[in-house]
């Protein structure tokens, strides 16, 4: 088993490019020697002052999105290509925020996640469950549902360059957190449905994230668990202190 934990900041729609280089800034230091791989995931116009912020320390940076065409009549999208030929390194594709108020599906989230990985980018893949899915029995469903269609034409090389954020949207931003066994437990089914597409060294070397009110407080449980390869962490990204802490817990 080859992987990794994987701690990454979804800041969302937060900071200004000065903003970005001071939290930057402050992040540094706290995870110097962290044991996992960092990555902070900024708005589009943060990207250069992030990559400029990021250097000598090993931070990873990320987009929040990317569209599936090179170039094109697209207003106000961004290719893959562009964002790796500034440096980028990581995109994270099929927010839930994305698919709920911009109309991301499962099909046009293949296309971003089949354009990213041609241009050289590393994606973060989200997935999860509403509450109604939840309460009706069908969380494994949808997940597997959305995975294998995100996944449709990915290689088990290509794998290599893929994480898989699971994130139940009952718990984003609401404070209220999947539990552990039950963050653990659908991590666990994402990677079955891995082992389906692939194989299984495949599924067990894919890093699996938890995303969903993570915070300094709960991270070190819910990164405890053997599924559970990381976090995606939205609000406490955006507090050094805090986003510090969950970094050291990933070991
Ligand atoms: P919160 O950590 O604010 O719940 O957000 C999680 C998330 O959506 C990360 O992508």
């Amino acid at each position: 088993m080859s992987r990794k934990y994987v701690i990454a900041g979804n800041w969302k729609m937060n900071k200004t490019p000065a903003e970005a280089a001071a939290l930057i800034g402050e992040i540094k230091p706290l995870v110097a020697d962290a044991s996992c791989d960092v990555v902070v995931g900024v708005p589009f116009v943060d990207l250069p002052a992030a990559l400029e912020a990021v250097k000598g320390s090993g931070i990873g940076v990320a987009a929040q999105n990317c569209h599936w065409e090179k170039s094109g009549a697209f207003t106000g999208e961004v290719s893959a290509d562009m964002l790796k030929s500034m440096g980028v390194g990581y995109v994270i594709l099929g927010h839930s925020e994305r698919r709920t108020y911009f109309g991301d599906t499962d099909v046009t989230v293949q296309k971003r996640v089949r354009a990213a990985l041609d241009a050289g980018l590393t994606v973060i893949l989200c997935v999860g469950e509403y509450l109604e899915q939840r309460e009706q029995g069908v969380t494994g469903e949808v997940v597997a549902m959305q995975t294998k269609i995100a996944l449709g034409g990915v290689s088990a090389q290509e794998m290599a360059r893929v994480i898989i954020a699971y994130e139940p949207v009952w718990a984003i931003g609401t404070g209220r957190t999947a539990t552990a066994a039950q963050a653990n437990e659908v991590c666990r089914l994402i990677r079955g449905t891995l082992a389906g597409l692939y194989d299984a060294k495949t599924a067990e070397d894919t890093v699996i994230q938890y995303g969903g009110s993570m915070n300094a407080g709960n991270a070190a449980e819910l990164l405890a668990q053997p599924d559970v390869d990381g976090g995606l962490i939205g609000g406490a990204s955006l507090k050094a202190p805090d986003f510090a802490t969950i970094v050291k817990a990933a070991k």
